[in-house]
């Protein structure tokens, strides 16, 4: 897709690989809406054209008041990114109830909410791209984080059912799924127990921009998975051909990193 002119949605894009996706858009020629629970108007403020909202994707309705407002401020839309995540949680018997609620909300049931408001205009139009940011994660596993994990599996699967099922009604679907990018979920409590110390040793921490564009050389293509890190491809053919390998892989990671 030529992102010149398009309409573009992208939640999450107060900060981090949000706001590195939207500046990309934008600088490709995109009418971009940048949303998140704060920040997005001070980053849009910096980009001619662009517009801020706050919204909280961690609800249908917040959902359906983005893309109604989106549809207002662009016309029509014509790629939505749903890259707003949360990397809480950790070892399924510590997670607390809430915190695992919160994860399935903001990872998997807001690129749901999002795509049951906008497919109904794209299969009209016969034309639409749908990008989700999951996770390396969302392939392999997240050592040390049970919600991350199962959230980040789950945000691709929804992807794939998507390309699946509205791919030939000329609905296009890219997935991201990357490993470390130096961002502020990466760094948030930078301890030995913490996720984002696991996925620093897992290999090379990207910038947002690098990954920003990875992604719109994967719009240009109109291919599945942005992979930022190729090595990523190689562990999901091995997981495919060796699982038993694979896992005892990942324990000794585990080992490694975390001691248990
Ligand atoms: N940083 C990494 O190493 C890494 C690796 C793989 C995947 N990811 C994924 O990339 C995406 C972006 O994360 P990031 O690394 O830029 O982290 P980040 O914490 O800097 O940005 C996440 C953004 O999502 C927003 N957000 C959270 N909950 C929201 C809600 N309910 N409604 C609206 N916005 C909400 C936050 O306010 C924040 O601006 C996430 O989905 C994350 O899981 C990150």
């Amino acid at each position: 897709m030529d992102l010149h002119g398009k309409g573009v949605v992208v939640t999450g894009a107060g900060r981090g690989i949000g706001e590195a996706l939207a500046r990309a858009f934008h600088a490709r020629g995109a009418r971009v809406v940048l949303a998140d629970l704060a920040g997005a108007g001070d980053v849009a403020t910096t980009l001619v054209g662009a517009i801020g909202l706050d919204a909280d994707v961690s609800t249908e309705e917040g959902n359906r008041l983005l893309v109604e407002q989106a549809i207002a401020a662009l016309g029509q839309i014509d790629l939505f990114f749903a890259n707003a995540g949360v990397g809480i949680g950790g070892d399924v018997l510590e997670t607390p109830e809430d915190e695992w609620d919160l994860s399935f909300a903001v990872n998997v049931h807001a690129h749901r909410w999002a795509a049951k408001y906008l497919l109904p205009g794209w299969l009209d139009r016969g034309d639409g791209y749908f990008c989700s940011t999951a996770s390396a994660a969302g392939l392999l596993v997240q050592i040390g984080s049970g919600p991350y994990t199962l959230t980040k599996r789950a945000a691709v699967a929804f992807a794939e059912y998507l390309a699946v099922t509205y791919g030939d009604a000329g609905v296009k679907v890219s997935c991201l799924c990357p490993q470390g990018v130096n961002t502020q979920m990466l760094h948030a409590g930078d301890d030995a127990e913490s996720g984002g110390n696991v996925v620093k040793s897992a290999g090379e921490v990207l910038e947002p921009d690098d990954v920003a564009e990875a992604v719109c050389r994967t719009i240009d293509a109109e291919t599945f998975f942005v992979l930022p890190h190729p090595e990523v491809a190689g562990y999901m053919q091995l997981k495919a051909t060796d699982p038993d390998r694979w896992l005892g892989g990942m324990r000794k990671l585990q080992r490694t990193v975390l001691g248990r």
